[in-house]
């Protein structure tokens, strides 16, 4: 037997036991006549200890020569300590052991095995298996367990069936590029992993399977991101027989109980606003609502004074910081610095100080007097003591300008609480967004999601004022899920392949076996996919998704420590019909 107790278990209660534990020697400490080591395993740490009254020399010389995170067995007694930790839950007792056996050697780790660690990321991406044996990666990857448990329970417990769809499948757009994979049996011919299982799960629901719901890898070869992995796990869902309304009411009750069960925070009726308004008030479709700085149009009040700057813009835009009439010009230059980086893209800002006195003075005085700041102030909600921030341009651009300044600012004035949890609906997107570029029509969500049936008649006429019977779950500015209502017939099908400039060959020979189906009796019915890295994330209080992975991919998509991707040699290129000549490395 390895071990009796593992090492986060004994307590004072079990003083004078006799126990077997097992694990790394995590550090020691060495004074001459006594040694003490600390053992760590997944549970705990227990301190064990060894001194020259009770211990054989040739023991305390074997402790001593332990070299850190060494596998030991030993056997010992449980004794109460002298000089207690409270920090530790074992931190009262002891064991004083009486041997001591060596299960495994370790090298000497390439950063120590801290909570603080002096690793960088790449080296601990490397051993990724010795990151986990750190507590903050362990304790992520033990948070994500139970919050994926959560789920799994309370669908169930709603009548949500999980059911397995396949990993190797022909393309499903969801606008990202697909990962394939070559058939050996079929040359020439590819699968593509799934960015979603979308169409398995609509498939599921013309199989009257009903709630179906799946934590499921998805795959999608896109610039990566803190919150984006190349491969990240979906809480993949669908229903049948349903309204907008009930999937929304069930989501929600979904997440209201992760908040209460995780944090104990009570939280209901999630607010609901329409992607215009998120757009108007917050420049963003994933707007953080923990704090205000809402967007306001200052077209009215700052065009046709002289400044030119303002009057050849579509948009002028202010926000109203604050607290922040106290910043020093040089924080100012700093800000105007970071909304010119090209990542942000502005040409500059305009800022008006509202003093604490209630006079204001502008970055351009010269254009507007203390009564037009006013008003700029009045519409902003700029308090005295508040900074207004002023950017202009095209809608669009400045629009996102703005709000990444909100954000930046927010963050620096500590405004987004890791720990205030603030989720909204954001509902009625567009059916379509036009690429400018091409001057092509795309799914703004993906090809199945129905059109509001008022809406319809407007594809011909306005594509993209079509409103879509979609939306998304927000929490703290991040999108946590998304989805929508289906189309389930084929004419409307068919109809929107047209209009995303599918011919009807290639909609037949890419999606037929979808609409093909809806032919056979397709009920109703509609969804939504969380996605459950940033999920777990954003309740354990971060934004980088990696944090909650296992083992996550670098920013360039690979795995350091496997070495992936990687190429394959000529043989299996040649079995695969893959007429590629190996890439040197
Ligand atoms: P969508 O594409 O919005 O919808 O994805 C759902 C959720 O998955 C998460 N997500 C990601 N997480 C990590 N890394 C990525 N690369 C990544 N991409 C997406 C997001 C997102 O909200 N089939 C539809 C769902 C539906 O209509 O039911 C879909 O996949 O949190």
């Amino acid at each position: 037997m390895y071990r009796t107790h593992h090492c986060g278990a004994l307590r004072l209660e079990d003083k004078g036991k006799t126990v077997t534990l097992s694990g790394w020697v995590s550090r020691s400490r060495d004074k001459g006549f006594m040694v003490w080591i600390d053992l760590r395993d997944r549970y705990g740490i227990t301190q064990l200890v060894l001194d020259s009254e009770r211990c054989s020399p040739e023991l305390i010389e074997q402790a001593r020569d332990l070299g850190r995170e060494t596998v030991i067995q030993v056997n010992g007694q449980v004794v109460e300590r002298d000089a207690k930790n409270d920090a530790l839950p074992t931190g009262a007792i002891e064991v004083l052991v009486a041997s001591i056996e060596v299960l495994n050697e370790a090298k000497l780790p390439p950063f120590t095995i801290e909570d603080q660690t002096d690793g960088g990321d790449e080296l601990r991406m490397k051993y990724r298996y010795l990151d986990i044996r750190r507590n903050p990666v362990k304790n992520n990857l033990i948070f994500r367990h139970k919050v994926s448990m959560l789920v799994r329970n309370y669908l169930s417990d709603q009548g949500f069936l999980e059911v397995e769809t396949p990993y190797l499948i022909k393309s499903t757009p969801e606008g990202a590029r697909d990962f394939v994979v070559p058939s050996r049996m079929n040359a020439g011919q590819f699968y593509a992993l799934p960015q979603s299982p979308q169409t398995f799960k609509q498939l599921l629901m013309v199989g009257g399977m009903d709630k179906y719901f799946q934590i499921v890898k998805c795959f999608r070869d896109e610039d990566l991101r803190a919150d984006r992995q190349p491969e990240f796990t979906q809480i993949d869902c669908e229903m049948s027989f349903i309204t907008q309304e009930d999937i929304l009411n069930t989501f929600e009750g979904l997440t209201v109980h992760l908040l209460h069960e995780i944090h104990g925070v009570e939280k209901k009726a999630f607010p609901r606003i329409s992607y215009d308004e998120a757009m108007e008030r917050f420049g963003n479709d994933k707007p953080d609502i923990r704090f205000g700085m809402e967007l306001t149009r200052l077209n009215a009040l700052a065009q046709h004074k002289d400044f030119q700057v303002f009057n050849s813009a579509e948009y002028v835009v202010g926000i109203a910081v604050p607290g922040a009439a106290v910043f020093t010009r040089k924080d100012i230059d700093g800000l105007i610095d970071w909304v010119k980086r090209p990542q942000i893209g502005a040409k500059g800002m305009v800022y008006a100080r509202y003093n604490e006195d209630g006079s204001l003075k502008s970055s351009v005085d010269k254009f507007y007097s203390e009564e037009d700041l006013k008003k700029w102030a009045e519409a902003t909600g700029a308090q005295p003591g508040d900074l207004i921030c002023v950017l202009s341009g095209e809608l669009g651009s400045t629009r996102s300008q703005m709000s990444a300044l909100r954000m930046e600012l927010a963050t620096r004035l500590g405004l987004r609480d890791p720990k205030v949890f603030a989720p909204l609906w954001v509902v009625d997107f567009p059916l379509l967004e036009k690429d400018e570029e091409s001057g092509r029509y795309y799914a703004m969500h993906h090809p199945f999601t129905a059109p509001k049936p008022q809406d319809i008649k407007l594809l011909d006429t306005d594509p993209g004022a079509v409103r879509a019977n979609a939306y998304d779950l927000v929490l703290n500015g991040n999108e946590i899920g998304g989805g929508s209502i289906r189309i389930h017939d084929r004419p409307t099908q068919e109809l929107m392949f047209k209009h995303l400039g599918f011919t009807p060959e290639e909609a037949r020979n890419q999606f037929g076996f979808l609409m093909d189906a809806f032919e056979y009796g397709a009920p109703p019915h509609g969804g939504i996919a969380f996605g459950l890295d940033r999920l777990v994330a954003i309740l354990g209080g971060a934004e980088t998704i990696r944090d909650f992975i296992a083992f996550p991919k670098n920013n360039s998509g690979r795995d350091v420590m496997i070495d992936a991707p990687a190429a394959i040699d000529q043989e299996q290129l040649d079995e695969l019909n893959l007429n590629l000549n190996p890439i040197k490395e």
